[in-house]
């Protein structure tokens, strides 16, 4: 499938449209039938161009899932008669943790903070709007409960860096960096619920995570399960227990919007800003790799970073974290990447054996990190890597389709018809549109 750029705009409503159920919308049809965390955050926004009231009311819906003890969860099931996807909303079991809703009910783990930065951003784009206002406004100290979740339970040693202890809630379910953690997850075929994967016969296997990969996913749900999915058992047990790069930016990232949408309202913002000075010396000390040039995640329980050129270094850029050198080593990185004939940005590094062009997060391209580290490149003043950045998704997305995720090589994209895994995207169209809107500095 070709899409001429000029009709994509159009096509960006009917996918967002077909999507929308009625208060909140899905990722895409099939393959992800309930309401995705940071998803929301992106759809809101390509929302706001053509309907604000739905915009507002998908961050709202998102919100409706939030714990008492302030986690906003990975996934929010709206409904629960649809039975086509692993794990349900019974299979994860929520309510063992008492501040759970009951209504709608959700999973138990988290995904990247995106909240604060996307009420900002649709406070820039509507800066006069009164029902806008009231909502950020009514919806700031749920957005700071959530940050001070994440620092209270998934930080207990207090150093200013969270941890995660499920691959699913980087966000990048299946990237090669978690590979090691899940090696030592010894799996007892006997004690571990028998279930039955959807996703693989929603979309092709080749494209999926393994069925070792999700053994060890659903090992580390039943862990979180075991201690209520907060309780400090999970720290001192989980095999699985990471300080992310990613995760962490877009919580910093966060945190600067909401230190500047309290000051514009007059709300008390020192709590936030003690958060975040610590958050931003302790990434730079601890996560920057010298010999890589990159950040690096660090693997709590083995004590020991991970060496690994991925994405998550790079999304750094987006909350402004590197310093001048650092800054331009990763945009050294993208621009080789680029003269090599690769679209930017792939997800893993294209020189490790452990790249696969075609697997989830183990080499492709995905638009919301090219939307995040877009901002990034043009923070720094890098305006002609932003606009590579720019160019590449919506030509990815002109020839193959909204799909979810795309093939990172030049050679082998432009044998291709289609992206890879879910099509029709919500978050993809929505970025896509966002970006087409963006004029960028030199254009
Ligand atoms: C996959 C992605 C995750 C995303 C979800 C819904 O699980 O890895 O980041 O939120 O799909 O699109």
């Amino acid at each position: 499938m070709s899409i001429p750029v000029e009709t994509l705009y159009e096509s960006v409503e009917k996918i967002l449209i077909k999507n929308w159920k009625d208060g909140f919308t899905i990722p895409t049809s099939k393959l992800y039938p309930f309401q995705w965390n940071w998803d929301s955050g992106f759809i809101s926004l390509g929302h706001s161009y053509f309907n604000l009231d739905r915009a507002i009311k998908e961050m709202d819906s998102l919100f409706s899932g939030q714990w008492e003890n302030g986690m906003i969860p990975h996934i929010i099931f709206h409904s629960e008669n649809e039975k086509t996807y692993f794990p349900n909303y019974d299979f994860w079991n929520a309510n063992i943790n008492t501040g759970a809703p009951q209504r709608p009910k959700t999973s138990g783990i988290t995904q990247p903070a995106v909240h604060g930065f996307i009420l900002e951003n649709l406070l820039n784009k509507f800066p006069d709007n009164e029902k806008l206002i009231a909502f950020v406004k009514s919806s700031f100290s749920k957005v700071v409960k959530s940050h001070r979740w994440f620092y209270q339970y998934r930080d207990p040693e207090r150093e200013g860096l969270t941890f995660i202890f499920h691959p699913w809630e980087s966000g990048r379910d299946n990237s090669p960096l978690w590979d090691n953690s899940l090696d030592r997850i010894v799996v007892n075929q006997e004690k571990l619920p028998a279930y039955q994967r959807r996703d693989t016969s929603l979309a092709p296997a080749e494209e999926r995570p393994t069925s070792y990969q999700y053994d060890r996913y659903v090992y580390l749900l039943e862990l979180g399960k075991k201690y209520q999915y907060d309780g400090r058992g999970i720290f001192e047990e989980s095999p699985f227990l990471i300080q992310d790069t990613l995760m962490n930016a877009v919580l910093i990232k966060s945190n600067q919007s909401l230190i500047r949408l309290g000051q514009r309202f007059g709300f008390d913002v020192g709590e936030i800003e003690e958060w975040q000075q610590q958050a931003k010396a302790a990434f730079v000390q601890k996560l920057w790799n010298e010999e890589l040039d990159a950040f690096t995640v660090f693997d709590l329980r083995g004590g020991h970073p991970i060496r690994y050129k991925e994405i998550g270094s790079v999304a750094t850029l987006y909350a402004e974290i590197p310093n001048t050198v650092q800054a331009h080593k990763l945009n050294d990185y993208l621009l080789d990447l680029h003269q090599r004939g690769y679209y930017v940005c792939p997800s893993f590094d294209v020189d490790h054996p452990l790249f696969d062009s075609k697997r989830y997060w183990r080499g492709p391209v995905w638009p919301q990190m090219n939307w995040m580290i877009y901002h990034g490149l043009n923070a720094y003043g890098f305006s002609a890597t932003a606009q590579i950045v720019k160019s590449d998704i919506i030509e990815l997305v002109a020839k193959l389709g909204f799909y979810e995720y795309f093939e990172a090589q030049k050679t082998l994209a432009a044998q291709l018809n289609n992206g890879y895994g879910g099509s029709e995207f919500s978050w993809t169209a929505a970025c896509v549109l966002d970006l087409l809107k963006e004029k960028n500095k030199n254009e």
